[in-house]
């Protein structure tokens, strides 16, 4: 698709100009043009820049989009997501308003298990039909690629269920996808007296076959008190890692178990959550270069603490915000609410809240040489926003101001 967007009122490019992700101050950069002009040829960014600087000659079959009055921002990218699942947990939202924690709900065999009893009893169709629907209504507000875990089926033939139906979902929706295996989200019901022969299940058989089919890009697990040990998280990791996925880690969210310790030993791409990752993790996070991926809408839902996410910018550790909606701890794709928890709890900038979301998520899922920025010869995934700033949109929120996406060039009509 060719595609002339001209007078832009404001663009930010989020641009990292070759570096693969960004940290310290260069998180207070994000590409401010005034009066912009983006050219889009077969579906990529072709050139980038002040209207007055832009002198190419226009395609003769390119559309021409008048953005005057109009934000322009590169495509979200929500790096963390549980977006295929069946059922809900309102009836847990519910306990938690009365005083039941996350926790006590899941040891009364809520929680995880929950959505993993409503996703074995649904069809690949049915989980796809209800994904496909978030996954548009992620796009109208402006996410324009999505990493999707599986972990609500627990037992060979769910986990290749949900692997099968995202998949299929990265074939068939526009958005795009990043899958990841997450076999160990929870013990399921059949192996609560022997978690360790449930790790075997996923070394020996789940992931040689989630590998052997090229179903994940990634591998997942949950390493936590109750959930999978440093120990067994290891054991899987590595497997995964011997079978050549790359890593992410549900990190130090409930304890500090050592999780984000153990992401940096094994060169993990990013370690999420991270509530209560401690200085040492910190720094070994920043020494072994991997993405800190922080969830504000999880604290925010859950009601309990924050990740330090100042702390981890301060430290020169590459911080991603993704949405990381589930049924459970956080139920909103938001990428613009994510910001605004994220500047008004976590004390990010909202420059920074900007980039995390676009540049350094891309880097959080492998893409940043593809997505994440508005720069000539990226995939021209661009949002246009009806704002008269950039800072407006975490300022003013809980509204969509989302105007026009534009997704590998082409315009996207919504009915
Ligand atoms: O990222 N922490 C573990 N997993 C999810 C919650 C999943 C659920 O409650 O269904 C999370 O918060
Ligand atoms: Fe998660």
């Amino acid at each position: 698709m060719n595609l002339l967007v001209r007078n832009i009122r404001q663009l930010v490019t989020c641009a990292a100009h070759g570096a693969p992700v960004l940290t310290g101050a260069a998180m207070r950069s994000p590409g401010l043009v005034e009066n912009a002009t983006v050219l889009i040829e077969g579906g990529v960014f072709r050139w980038v820049g002040p209207d007055v600087d832009f002198h190419l000659p226009v395609p003769e079959d390119a559309d021409i989009l008048d953005a005057s009055g109009l934000v322009a921002l590169p495509g979200f990218v929500d790096a963390h997501t549980h977006a295929v699942f069946a059922g809900n947990r309102e009836d847990e939202f519910a306990m938690r308003a009365d005083g039941k924690t996350y926790q006590d709900i899941a040891r009364a065999g809520g929680g995880i298990l929950n959505t993993v009893r409503a996703t074995r009893s649904a069809t690949k169709k049915e989980l796809k039909k209800a994904a496909s629907r978030t996954l548009d209504a992620m796009l109208r507000h402006g996410t324009t690629t999505v990493e999707i875990k599986s972990g609500y089926g627990l037992n060979e033939d769910g986990e290749l269920k949900m692997m099968e139906a995202i998949r299929e979902l990265a074939q068939e929706h526009l958005i795009d996808v990043v899958p990841t295996f997450l076999g160990a989200h929870a013990v399921p019901p059949e192996f609560r007296d022997d978690p360790d022969g449930y790790v075997t299940l996923v070394c020996e058989r789940m992931l040689p076959y989630v590998t052997r089919k090229g179903l994940a890009e990634f591998c997942d697990v949950f390493c936590e008190d109750g959930y999978f040990s440093v120990e067994q998280s290891r054991r899987i990791l590595s497997r995964a890692k011997e079978l050549g996925l790359r890593l992410k880690v549900h990190a130090d969210e409930l304890a500090a178990v050592g999780a984000s310790r153990l992401a940096a030993e094994l060169g993990a791409t990013s370690a999420d959550h991270l509530e209560h990752a401690d200085d040492e993790s910190i720094r070994r996070m920043k020494d072994a270069g991997v993405v800190a991926v922080v969830l504000p809408g999880v604290s925010f839902f859950l009601n309990h603490g924050y990740a330090p996410a100042r702390r981890l910018i301060d430290a020169g550790v590459p911080v991603a915000i993704a949405s990381d909606i589930n049924p459970g701890s956080c139920m909103s794709f938001s990428m613009p609410l994510m910001m605004t928890i994220a500047c008004t709890q976590m004390r990010l900038t909202p420059e920074e809240a900007l980039l995390a979301s676009t540049i350094n998520a891309a880097a959080a899922v492998g893409r940043s040489q593809t997505v994440g920025s508005v720069e000539p010869g990226k995939q021209a995934d661009l949002i246009l926003y009806d704002v008269p700033s950039y800072r407006t949109i975490p300022y003013y929120f809980g509204v969509n101001h989302v105007r026009t996406v534009i997704k590998r060039g082409t315009i996207l009509e919504f009915s």
